[in-house]
């Protein structure tokens, strides 16, 4: 019988769902939970067509995983992004996914996921890292639309943030993994989802 991640949280007892979360490197046997998690979290397939893309293509950067019990119960990814300037290319990163299951929100899952991501990424030697997404929450890691206002991009916009952890160019065409084409057509069929 399949195993479906929805019961296993819904019948959780509270101090289990409350329990001791930890974030750790994604690894291969979680690509399952992190679909069912993306299309719990999002409407539409496309953030979780977007992780496994991104996997195939050999595009994600980092992925770490929260776990309670065993169970992934929070994700997030980081993949290659390049910023494409007068000088040449250099490299960054796009956060994107990022997602806790509803009963596990609202206890800092995402924070840490967030946080450990740019420590990790800071000692592999990232320097940018860009997301599209909600200002008033991404503000508090440090991301600005300030940062991101320069690069050329078809999601230019105030959502287009961007936070450096060392020298990167603020300037240039931003180049995103092909997986995210994607990500754009089934946002608009999004709303055809039975
Ligand atoms: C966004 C999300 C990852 C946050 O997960 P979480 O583990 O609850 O986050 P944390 O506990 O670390 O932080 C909670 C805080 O984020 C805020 N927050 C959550 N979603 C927000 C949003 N869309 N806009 C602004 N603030 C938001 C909460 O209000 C809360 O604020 P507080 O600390 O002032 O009380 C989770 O709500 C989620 O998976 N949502 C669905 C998928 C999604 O929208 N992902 C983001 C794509 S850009």
């Amino acid at each position: 019988m399949p195993w479906n991640p929805s019961d296993r949280l819904l019948t959780a007892k509270p101090e289990v769902r409350t329990g001791m979360v930890a974030i750790r490197l994604e690894e291969p046997r979680d690509a399952a939970e992190i679909r069912d998690l993306l299309e719990a979290c999002f409407p539409g397939y496309g953030e979780a067509d977007l992780v496994d893309a991104l996997r195939s293509d050999g595009d994600v950067v980092l992925s770490l995983s929260a776990e309670d019990e065993g169970v992934v119960v929070g994700y997030i990814a980081f993949s290659r992004l390049r910023v494409e300037g007068e000088d040449g290319s250099a490299q960054a990163v796009a956060l994107a996914p990022l997602a806790v299951y509803t009963e596990y929100q609202q206890q800092g899952i995402a924070t840490r996921l967030v946080r450990e991501g740019h420590a990790c990424l800071a000692a592999m030697g990232e320097t940018l890292s860009l997301v599209l997404g909600e200002p008033n929450y991404y503000s508090r890691f440090g991301y600005s639309h300030r940062r991101a206002a320069y690069f050329e991009s078809e999601y230019q916009s105030p959502y287009l943030m961007a936070l450096s952890f060392g020298a990167a160019p603020w300037e240039g065409r931003l180049v995103y993994p092909q997986a995210f084409a994607a990500l754009d057509d089934a946002a608009l069929q999004a709303d055809d989802r039975v």
